[in-house]
C-alpha cells in the first residue's frame, strides 16, 4: 500500500490477512503506532473518540429496539411499554439508549466547545470543522426523531410544535408541513417517516464520521498550543501513548452512563412522556430535551414566528461563518487573555439561554432571553472580529516539544 512503513507483523495470521487486505496497516496509520500525533494532547482531545463509541453504542441499542417497536401511533406506546416489562433486558437497551443519547450531546458539546477554544476550526481545518457541524445538525434532527417515537405526551406535542414551524415559510409553509406530516395532523404516517428517518440517519452521521476523521488525518489534530508540528520532535506515536491516556475519559463516560442507566434512568426524561400521546389535552409546558434548549430559547425569543425559525437557523448556521469571524492569527485561546474571557462569557450565555428554553417565556425571562440571544450572535459577528483586532496575543513557544519539556504542554 502506498505510504505504508515497511512494518514486519511478527504474527503469521496478521502477515497472511495483511498481505491481502492491509487491514492492519490501515489501522496503525489511523489510530496507531504509524499515526504521529503532538505530544501535548491534554485529555479534551479524547472525547472524539468516546463520542465515536457514543454512535456505536447508539446504533447496537437502536437495532435492538427497533426488533420490538410498533411505528404506529395505536402500537408504539405499547410497544416502547412491553420493551420495559417483558423484553428480556429491554428496560436496559432503552434506558443505555435514551441516557447514551444525553451522554453523547454532553459529549459533542465539549467537543465543540474544545475546538472553539483552542482555534481547531483555523485554517487548514475549516472543513472538518465544517463536516463537524453537519453531523450535529444531523444530530440534532435524529435525536428530534427519536423522541418522538415512544408517542408520550411530549412527543406528541414536540413534533407538533417543530413541524408546525415550517408553517411560517411564506407562501408553500403550510403544503410544506402537511408534506412532513403525512396528512392534516401529526398521527401515524409522521410517526412511520421519522422511524424510517431515525433508523438511517445515524448510519449517514457515521459516514460522516469516516470523513470526519479523514480529514483530521491530512494535517494532523491541532493541540492546546495551537501551533504546528515542525518536525518528528513534536510528536508521538498515537498508540499505545494516546490510547492508554484516554482511558481515563472512556472510564469516566462509562461510569456516567452505568449511573444514570442504573440508579438515575429517568431523571433526564419528562413526566408527560408516562402518559401516552393525546392530541386533546396540550401539556401546560412543552419542552423539548436538555440539550435542545439553548437553541429553544432563541427560537422562541422572537415574537414573530417566521424570524424565531429564521433566528433559530441562523444560531447554528452561525457556526460555518466561525473561522473568518475570527481575525486573530493565534489559535489556542491559552495565548489570547482577552478572548478566553469572552469565550467564557459565551459559555455562560449559552448555559442561561438553556435554563430560559425550560421555563415559560414570560415575565423578566422572556427579556433576559432576548438579551442572551442578541450576545448569542453578536458574540460571532462583532466581538470575535474585534477581539481578533485589538487583543495582543500573549508569545507563541517556538515549538510544542519547548513546553512540553517544561512540563506544561498541555494547557
Ligand atoms: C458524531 C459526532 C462526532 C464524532 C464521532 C467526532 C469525532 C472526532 C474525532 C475522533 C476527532 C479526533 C480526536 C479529537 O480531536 O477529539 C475529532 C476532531 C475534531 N472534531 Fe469531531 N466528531 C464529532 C462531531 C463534531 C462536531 C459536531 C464538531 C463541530 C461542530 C466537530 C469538530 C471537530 C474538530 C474541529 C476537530 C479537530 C480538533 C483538533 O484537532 O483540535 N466534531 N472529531
Amino acid at each position: 500500500m502506498a505510504g505504508a512503513p515497511n512494518r514486519e507483523y511478527k504474527n503469521s495470521l496478521v502477515r497472511w490477512i495483511e498481505y491481502r487486505l492491509p487491514i492492519f496497516s490501515l489501522l496503525d496509520h489511523t489510530i496507531g503506532r504509524d499515526y504521529p500525533t503532538p505530544k501535548n494532547l491534554n485529555y479534551w482531545w479524547s472525547l472524539g473518540a468516546v463520542l465515536t463509541i457514543a454512535l456505536i453504542i447508539q446504533i447496537i441499542t437502536g437495532i435492538f429496539l427497533a426488533m420490538y417497536y410498533v411505528p404506529t401511533a395505536e402500537g408504539a406506546f405499547d410497544s416502547v411499554e412491553r420493551i420495559m416489562r417483558d423484553v428480556n433486558s429491554g428496560w436496559m437497551i432503552r434506558y443505555i439508549h435514551s441516557n447514551g443519547a444525553a451522554l453523547f450531546f454532553a459529549a459533542v458539546y465539549i467537543h465543540i466547545l474544545r475546538g472553539m477554544y483552542y482555534g481547531s476550526y483555523k485554517r487548514p481545518r475549516e472543513l472538518l470543522w465544517f463536516i463537524g457541524i453537519i453531523i450535529f445538525i444531523l444530530m440534532m434532527a435524529t435525536a428530534f426523531m427519536g423522541y418522538v417515537l415512544p408517542w408520550g405526551q411530549m412527543s406528541f406535542w414536540a413534533a407538533t410544535v417543530i413541524t408546525n414551524l415550517f408553517s411560517a415559510i411564506p407562501w408553500v409553509g403550510d403544503s410544506i408541513t402537511i408534506w412532513l406530516w403525512g396528512g392534516f395532523s401529526v398521527g401515524s404516517a409522521t410517526l412511520q417517516r421519522f422511524y424510517s428517518l431515525h433508523y438511517v440517519l445515524p448510519f449517514v452521521i457515521f459516514g460522516a464520521t469516516i470523513v470526519h476523521i479523514w480529514a483530521i488525518h491530512v494535517h494532523g489534530p491541532n493541540n492546546p498550543k495551537g501551533i504546528s508540528v515542525k518536525g518528528p520532535q513534536d510528536t508521538i506515536p498515537y498508540h499505545p501513548y494516546f490510547t492508554t491516556k484516554y482511558m481515563v475519559v472512556f472510564g469516566i463516560f462509562f461510569i456516567a452512563l452505568a449511573f444514570l442507566v442504573f440508579y438515575e434512568p429517568n431523571y433526564l426524561n419528562h413526566s408527560d412522556q408516562f402518559k401516552r400521546a393525546n392530541p386533546l389535552v396540550t401539556p401546560a409546558n412543552i419542552v423539548p430535551e436538555w440539550y435542545f434548549l439553548p437553541f429553544y430559547a432563541i427560537l422562541r425569543s422572537i415574537p414573530d414566528k417566521l424570524m424565531g425559525v429564521v433566528a433559530f437557523g441562523g444560531s447554528l448556521m452561525i457556526l460555518f461563518i466561525l473561522p473568518w469571524v475570527d481575525t486573530s492569527r493565534v489559535r489556542s485561546g491559552a495565548f489570547r487573555p482577552v478572548f478566553k474571557q469572552f469565550f467564557w462569557i459565551f459559555v455562560a450565555d449559552v448555559i442561561l439561554l438553556g435554563y430560559i428554553g425550560s421555563q415559560p417565556p414570560a415575565g423578566a425571562l422572556l427579556i433576559i432571553g432576548r438579551l442572551a440571544t442578541v450576545y448569542y450572535f453578536a458574540h460571532f459577528i462583532i466581538i470575535l472580529p474585534l477581539v481578533g483586532w485589538m487583543e495582543r496575543p500573549k508569545p507563541l513557544p517556538e515549538s510544542i516539544a519547548e513546553p512540553v519539556l517544561k512540563g506544561e504542554g498541555g494547557q
